[in-house]
């Protein structure tokens, strides 16, 4: 049986998912958001005026540049369509999600993570006693370079599970290297390579799949609580019908637009130390729903730990003096500092 490989801590691990709260009919004191932005968290939102970039335009159209920049410099995040990937593709990412969450407790707890590793299924890592924790369970999962993949980690059912995983990010990976990566380097009248460069050709993709179970107080208890993304672009499947997503912009949340069609995009934070500031790594969260759960699958491009990031020589001038320093394995950087409520891309500043 699966559970005679789990030590005592792992089992321990996988009866305490927010799934397992919301069945046992719990809701422990320890969810109970206390950050600033609390007492606003089931009110209604304000529509994010998310821009939707036309992959297929950005190669030639001036316009359609333009619009990335702005997006970029602004709220940090925008939709993209014409991607390649058809709306059923989606959906089958949507669903092989919805049916690794809905299968029985006994099964996902193969999966569960170490206690000390975000890799696998689980939820929140805690490290102290204060820590308020997310109303969310997930499935983190190295996709590549392949030979970081932890397949144990990797679901065996639905049975399409791994493969699709498989190809949906080499999609993605596609679309930041090949596409994104450049035009964002050309809409700041940079060279194609310029971020490139630093992402480094063997950089990691890691698919992060959420689940945010209905929850009984949504005024009271946060699905994500307020984050930056630490990589370089990270790529949203957002729920198809289920809002949650909320992005800071001039001081207020916004709620993220759903368009079941397209990928949100967000800058992460080694994008904003490249472009010496430039380009924001927006502050983001996620609400919980009272009645219906919600799933959203993020994949997130890191370069390797060894690689170094520093703002790129063309953006640091008079005017813009640099703001970051030269870092090196930002992701655990980040990882620190997020778990104790803090943001990260303090530690980089000059
Ligand atoms: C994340 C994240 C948002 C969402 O996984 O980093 O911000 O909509 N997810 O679930
Ligand atoms: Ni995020």
């Amino acid at each position: 049986m699966a559970e005679e490989n789990l030590s005592a801590e792992r089992l321990e691990l996988a009866s305490n998912t927010v799934q397992q709260l919301v069945i046992n009919g719990e809701l422990p004191e320890r969810y109970f958001y206390k950050g600033s932005d609390q007492g606003a968290l089931d009110a209604s939102f304000p529509l994010l005026d998310l821009p939707i970039v036309d992959i297929s335009l950005l190669k030639d159209s001036p316009d359609e540049l333009k619009k990335l920049k702005s997006a970029l410099t602004s709220c940090g995040c925008f939709l993209v369509i014409n991607h390649g990937m058809t709306p059923d593709y989606l959906e089958k990412v949507r669903e092989m999600t919805k049916k690794f969450f809905a299968l029985p407790k006994e099964v996902k707890q193969k999966y569960t993570r170490e206690v000390d590793s975000t890799e696998g299924y689980g939820n929140d890592m805690v490290l102290s006693e204060q820590q308020i924790l997310d109303w969310l369970d997930r499935l983190y999962l190295t996709v590549s370079p392949e030979d970081q993949r932890k397949l144990e980690y990797w679901p065996e059912f639905p049975h399409d599970f791994r493969e699709t995983l498989e190809a949906y990010t080499i999609k993605v990976q596609r679309l930041i290297e090949e596409v994104l990566l450049k035009a964002m380097a050309r809409s700041l009248d940079l060279e194609d390579k310029c971020f490139l460069n630093q992402y480094g050709n063997k950089a990691s993709l890691a698919a992060r799949f959420n689940f945010f179970p209905p929850c009984p107080r949504p005024d009271l208890v946060i699905g994500s609580k307020p984050h930056t993304d630490g990589g370089t672009i990270t790529v949203l499947l957002q729920d198809k019908e289920v809002q949650g997503l909320q992005f800071l912009k001039d001081d207020q949340w916004f709620t993220a637009p759903i368009v079941p069609e397209a990928l949100l995009v967000n800058v992460g934070d080694m994008m904003e130390i490249m472009t010496n500031g430039i380009f924001r790594s927006p502050m983001h969260r996620v609400v919980t729903n009272p009645k219906k759960e919600r799933i959203s699958v993020a994949i997130f491009g890191i370069p390797r730990p060894e690689q170094e990031i520093e703002p790129v020589a063309e953006l640091v001038n008079e005017t813009r003096p640099r703001m970051y320093k030269k870092v090196k394995n930002y992701a655990a950087l980040w990882f620190k500092y997020y778990q104790i409520g803090r943001r990260p891309l303090e530690a980089a500043m000059i």
